[in-house]
């Protein structure tokens, strides 16, 4: 007796990340329902430091006139094209940052970053960034090497697997590229 095709549904919710699969037989009317539990997805958390909810006003010349919100949904379609979950964050305060990259690793496979004012001070965020498994990627929207002699120095780039500076908003989206390469790359050691 042949079965009809499958009806898959699958779930879009990252806390249910289960498949239903509902196989119907027309002769006996006999349902039969598969659930399988599906690979979690890739997740990545991008962090956006201080003064950065101030984009598109602030130093447009710098920072350019997109607002982070713009930002944010460019680079959520970008990560909904490479198949991958992302969250976005931005906040002032140093000790929130520290605690989301420590908290990150129960829920997050990697992290983007930009700590803006933060990446030239900031022995907290670094150490935090060290003390985790799940690869990091520091981002700047300006050039900071092209800059003022104290944003030359970042505490943050050499824990982090990389630095992307100087292409603005774009930068968000090369670093998740990079990102999710290097963890599919090394998917046995995260
Ligand atoms: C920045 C560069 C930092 O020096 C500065 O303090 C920022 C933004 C950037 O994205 O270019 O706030 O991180």
């Amino acid at each position: 007796m042949k079965s009809n095709k499958p009806v898959i549904y699958w779930s879009k919710n990252r806390f249910l990340p289960y498949t239903l699969v509902l196989y119907t037989q027309p002769v006996r009317l006999v349902f039969r329902i598969a659930i399988f539990k599906r690979a979690k997805c890739m997740n990545i958390l991008l962090i956006n430091g201080p003064n950065l909810q101030l984009l598109g006003e602030r130093e447009p010349d710098v920072y350019g006139t997109q607002s982070l919100e713009d930002s944010n949904g460019k680079v959520k379609r970008y990560a909904e094209e490479l198949g991958v979950q992302l969250e976005t964050r931005q906040t002032n305060a140093e000790g929130e940052i520290v605690q989301w990259i420590g908290d990150a690793p129960k829920e997050f496979n990697g992290i983007i970053i930009n700590p803006a004012a933060y990446t030239h001070t900031s022995i907290a965020i670094r150490d935090a960034v060290a003390a985790i498994r799940i690869p990091v990627v520091e981002v700047h929207l300006s050039n900071i090497h092209a800059r003022e002699e104290f944003r030359r120095q970042s505490m943050t780039a050499p824990v982090c697997i990389g630095q992307i500076c100087g292409f603005n908003v774009q930068g968000y989206e090369l670093a998740l590229k990079g990102l999710v390469e290097h963890i599919n790359k090394h998917k046995d050691e995260y």
